[in-house]
């Protein structure tokens, strides 16, 4: 299963999904986890404003933004509409894209937010030719290959100065590979080299990143009760084997990992953080060739 499929099936799901939920991530165009913020609110929008905070916190608002996995933009939409600047959002889906790039459009905004179906592992010197102030990867470095090497070709499209901020669930170093919970997360949402806490830090300083903000925020996520949590891994493993390889049997798998995932903040073991890591400010600006 290609993530580009994956996502297109989460899509439709998501539409069909409206009406029935509050929000499955529709109105606020995200694919992210929706966090509980101080008034009780539970939205997609909450992760923004930590998100937001976090830029204006670590140096203020940037010219130039990447937006690497940027889904259906809402990240890209909200942070513009608050900072200004220009925003290139990248993902592997062409639906995302397709879906993005038409909210653009319809909110006047095409000159200042592009999409494009990218690989944030490819080169992207002809996209971003002298480099960005802000890189964003709101849950999409989980899904690489090598996080490390990701880590370090987002960093090299950094201006002197620039910032890479991330938000993922990033597992502590103690938990085993082979863990059940961990094994079925990875497996339901196309994760496939998770990096631990150690990983992530010496990933983020051999790019010649230094962590100016560490914030977690599994505090905010929604916690279910322990018993109701392991009757739903129950149901949902059973509906997974029995609609393996069916696109409904993909939505499965991605619940069942959400619920693994749930198990794991429970557990104490996985954390869902917010990092921002700056370059520092002199050297060269990235230029194209
Ligand atoms: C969980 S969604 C998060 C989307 C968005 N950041 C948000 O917060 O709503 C993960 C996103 O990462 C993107 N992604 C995963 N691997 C990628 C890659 N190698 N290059 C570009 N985008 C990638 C997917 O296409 C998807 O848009």
């Amino acid at each position: 299963m290609s993530i580009a499929r994956y996502y297109a099936w989460l899509s439709r799901f998501q539409d069909a999904a409206r009406g029935l939920a509050h929000d499955t991530g529709q109105e606020t165009l995200t694919v992210h986890r929706h966090l509980r913020g101080d008034d009780g609110t539970v939205s997609g929008d909450v992760l923004h404003a930590r998100v937001l905070d976090a830029v204006m916190a670590t140096g203020g608002a940037p010219d130039d933004v990447l937006d690497a996995g940027c889904g259906l933009g809402g990240t890209t939409f909200y942070l513009q509409s608050r900072l200004g600047g220009r925003y290139t959002g990248i993902t592997l889906s062409d639906t995302q894209c397709a879906r993005a790039t038409a909210e653009a459009m319809r909110r006047g905004l095409g000159e200042v937010c592009r999409f494009a179906v990218r690989d944030y592992d490819e080169d992207l010197t002809d996209l971003l030719p002298t480099g960005v102030d802000l890189i964003v990867a709101i849950e999409s470095l989980a899904h690489a290959p090598d996080p490390a090497a990701t880590v370090a070709r987002l960093a090299a499209r950094l201006r002197p100065g620039g910032r890479l901020l991330l938000v993922d669930d990033v597992p502590r170093d103690t938990l085993p590979w082979g863990d059940a919970d961990f094994t079925g997360f990875r497996a339901g949402w196309l994760c496939p080299a998770v990096a631990a806490d150690t990983t992530l830090a010496t990933a983020l300083a051999a790019a010649g990143l230094t962590v100016c903000h560490d914030e977690d925020l599994t505090p905010r996520v929604r916690a279910r009760h322990r018993a109701a949590l392991a009757g739903l891994v129950l149901v949902a493993r059973a509906a997974a084997a029995l609609l393996a390889l069916t696109p409904a049997g993909v939505l499965m798998g991605a619940l069942l990992g959400g619920l693994r995932l749930e198990r794991m903040y429970q557990r104490g073991v996985v954390r869902y953080r917010l990092l921002v890591a700056a370059r520092a400010a002199g050297g060269h600006t990235p230029t194209a060739g």
